[in-house]
Order: C-alpha cells, then sequence, then structure tokens
C-alpha cells in the first residue's frame, strides 16, 4: 500500500496533508508513505522532519503520485495532473466541486477515486473527520487577531493612572464553529461580544460563551436549522427585518467578524454600505466570507480596504495563515478518515458506509455524487 503526500500547487495555500505525527500513524496501518519534497515547507515542516517519521522524500509531483494508491492533498491535483495517478488511485482533498466541475471530470477521465473532504456528513461518528469545523474553528480565531492587527485601540478594559481605555465591542455574525470560535477569542482579549444568527440553536452557545444574542426570532426562524444543522437562505420580509436589527446593533460596534454561509449559495448579505457608514472611524470589518461573496457588500477578496473611515479585511484561505496548526488538524482528519478503510493492511473502502458514499465523487470513470451529477 503505497500513499503520497503532495506539495500544494495554488496561490496562498501554505498547508500540507501531513504532519510527521500523521506520517507515522498511516506507517502504522501499514502505507509506504511518500512526501514530495518541500511540501510541509510553508507550515514550518522540514522534508528532514518527514524523513525522520518514515517517509521516503519524492523530488517532484509526477514520482511522488507514480504508483501511490492513495493520494492526499489539501486542495486536490490540478486537472492536468490528474492523468499523473495511477488508475484506480484514491484522493482526498478538499475539491470545491461545485466550482470546480470540470476537474471532477478530469479526476473521472483518469479513473480516480477521488474523494470530496467537505462532503463528510456531520454526524457524531464524523467528527473527527469534519475538516470544515477543524479548518473553520481556526479561521474563527484567526479573524479576531486579524482585527486587533488593524484596529488603533485595545480590546480589553484598561484602567492607568492616566485614565481608563474602554473595551472594544465585537460583533459576530454568523454563530457556527468560526463565529463560535471568534466570540470566545474575543472574550478572551476582553471585549464586549454580541452575535447573531438564524439559527435560533446558536442561543445558547453564544450565551454560554459570554456573548450578547441578537436576533430576530419569528415563526420563519423555527424552521431556520436543515437537519444537517446549516443554515437555509431566509425570506425577503425577514432579511429586511434582520437588516434594521444589524443596522441598529452595528452602529455601537467598533469590531464586526463576519461568518456567515449558506451551504451551496452566495453568503447572505449583512452588511450593506450604509451600515459601514454608520460606524466610527477606526472601526474594523473581518469578512471571512469574502470567497463566497462576503456577508459585507464592500469587502474585496485578498485586500484590506479603507471606506468611511472603517477597514473591511477580505484575507481569502484564512485558515491557512495558521499553516502549522491547521495542517495538523487537516492532517489528523485524513487519518481518521482512513484508518475505518483499512482492513487486513489493503485498503478497502467501504462504499456502502454513509461517511465514504457522501464523500466519494468519482469512482469507476464516472461522477458518482448525484448532485455534482445533476450539476453537470
Ligand atoms: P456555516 O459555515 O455554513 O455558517 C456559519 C453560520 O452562519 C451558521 O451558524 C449559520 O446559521 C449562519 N448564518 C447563515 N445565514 C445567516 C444569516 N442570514 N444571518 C446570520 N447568520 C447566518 O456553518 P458551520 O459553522 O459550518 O456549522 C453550522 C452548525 O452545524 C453548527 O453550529 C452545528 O450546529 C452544526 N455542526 C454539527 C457538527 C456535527 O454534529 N458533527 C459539526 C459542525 C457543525
Amino acid at each position: 500500500m503505497k500513499l503520497a503526500v503532495i506539495r500544494e500547487r495554488r496561490e496562498a495555500e501554505k498547508r500540507v496533508a501531513a504532519t510527521p505525527e500523521t506520517v507515522k500513524k498511516l506507517k502504522g496501518l501499514g502505507f509506504d508513505v511518500t512526501v514530495e519534497t518541500d511540501a510541509g515547507a510553508l507550515a514550518s515542516i522540514p522534508d528532514s522532519a518527514f524523513a525522520d517519521a518514515g517517509a521516503t522524500i519524492a523530488p517532484d509531483l509526477k514520482t511522488a503520485v507514480a504508483d501511490a494508491d492513495l493520494i492526499l492533498s489539501v486542495q486536490g491535483l490540478e486537472a492536468a495532473d490528474a492523468k499523473l495517478a495511477k488508475k484506480g488511485a484514491a484522493q482526498l482533498a478538499v475539491l470545491n466541486p461545485f466550482q470546480e466541475l470540470d476537474r471532477v471530470k478530469a479526476y473521472a477521465d483518469a479513473g480516480l477515486v477521488a474523494f470530496a473532504m467537505e462532503f463528510v456528513p456531520r454526524i457524531t461518528r464524523a467528527q473527527s473527520m469534519d475538516v470544515l469545523s477543524s479548518q473553520s474553528n481556526l479561521a474563527g480565531y484567526k479573524a479576531v487577531l486579524d482585527a486587533t492587527a488593524e484596529y488603533g485601540r485595545a480590546f480589553p478594559m484598561m484602567m492607568t493612572a492616566a485614565g481608563t481605555v474602554p473595551p472594544a465591542k465585537v460583533m459576530v455574525m454568523g454563530a457556527g464553529v468560526a463565529g463560535l470560535q471568534a466570540i470566545a477569542t474575543a472574550k478572551r482579549l476582553g471585549a464586549i461580544v454580541s452575535a447573531t444568527d438564524v439559527r435560533p440553536a446558536a442561543k445558547e452557545q453564544v450565551q454560554s460563551l459570554g456573548g450578547k444574542f441578537v436576533m430576530v426570532e419569528d415563526e420563519e426562524t423555527k424552521a431556520a436549522e436543515t437537519a444537517g444543522g446549516y443554515a437555509k437562505e431566509m425570506s425577503d420580509a425577514y432579511k429586511a427585518k434582520q437588516a434594521a436589527l444589524i443596522a441598529e446593533t452595528l452602529a455601537k460596534q467598533d469590531i464586526a467578524i463576519c461568518t456567515a454561509l449558506i451551504p451551496g449559495r452566495k453568503a447572505p448579505v449583512l452588511i450593506t454600505e450604509d451600515m459601514v457608514k454608520s460606524m466610527r472611524p477606526g472601526s474594523v470589518i473581518v469578512d471571512l466570507a469574502v470567497e463566497s461573496g462576503g456577508n459585507c457588500t464592500l469587502s474585496k477578496p485578498g485586500e484590506v480596504v479603507e471606506a468611511y473611515g472603517v477597514k473591511i479585511v477580505g484575507h481569502k484561505n484564512v485558515p491557512s495563515r495558521l499553516a502549522a496548526d491547521s495542517s495538523a488538524l487537516y492532517a489528523r482528519n485524513l487519518v481518521h478518515f482512513i484508518t475505518p478503510n483499512v482492513k487486513e493492511g489493503a485498503l478497502a473502502f467501504d462504499f456502502e458506509d454513509q461517511i465514504v458514499a457522501e464523500t466519494v465523487v468519482t469512482k469507476d470513470g464516472a461522477i458518482v455524487n448525484a448532485r455534482l451529477k445533476e450539476a453537470q
């Protein structure tokens, strides 16, 4: 059983899909592990650390994947490289399949068994494999630190001989995995924190972290959560009520951390230009949803822009900004996914299993995921 860990090729991607710790675990499962040279360089893991853990270092992609049965990466093989892998090889990565359908087709044509790790179902048994949670958690933390870096004031209240520095007021939009970590981080820094969401279940979680929950509660919010725990898109009438509440609350805030997403759709617009205008100069908005269209209409992917004296931070791929930790958690997620599918020293994916069945996107030369087949 041969396993390859490849170097990421995409811009601003510093993560790597294995660490010396997971290489040892994978070897324990019976894999011969090959790591492409410099795969961990941007996550502070030199080739020598992988070699010390028992991996072979390959000089290039072609050599790394040539006879691999399983290929690990963060963002997946590029379409043009799919043919470098042997027919029937499995691949685990975050594939962004709806936006990159042509690449998925290239995997099918190359005979790869490709798994989109973002499709791992959110069931208790799969929690340790949930890459969206492990990466969003770190993104929520980093978003608050990015806000502190742009904010020209302090977060905690400070009582000094020269007078009192008031605490920052932070509002978190969307109290899912990233939002809850943002609340906890801002609280630890001494800010006064409030948060909003459309799922009533978020209320208790926000309050348990010491945040104030601000939400338009009506008949519609009773059904705002899908069976999978995600939010639905709200009606125009709800959006108008929510906008009025956010406008009123935001004008009194110093920092907004935006994390609201709706799976498979554009992120909801929560902060309009008028709302930005109403914030006091020096305020900061960090838009973690920027790559899905943004929660703030003025945010720009990959940029920090200033409008009406407010800084709007739109960093892309925020988990990659904490590459060592995000790689470590992602690499463990992969090991948890692989482990139950190795039987008697051989890789044998159980396609009847819910987790495997919902995650596999190509197999036997075809796209096999129902939603992707529809999107073709
Ligand atoms: P997400 O990244 O899709 O969305 C982030 C947050 O934005 C969500 O809380 C969502 O309700 C909120 N949101 C969407 N539209 C909004 C709007 N118009 N206004 C305000 N907020 C809006 O979701 P995430 O963070 O990946 O997870 C959401 C929930 O999924 C969790 O809180 C949890 O209940 C569940 N979950 C379950 C897991 C498990 O059981 N294994 C693992 C992880 C999450």
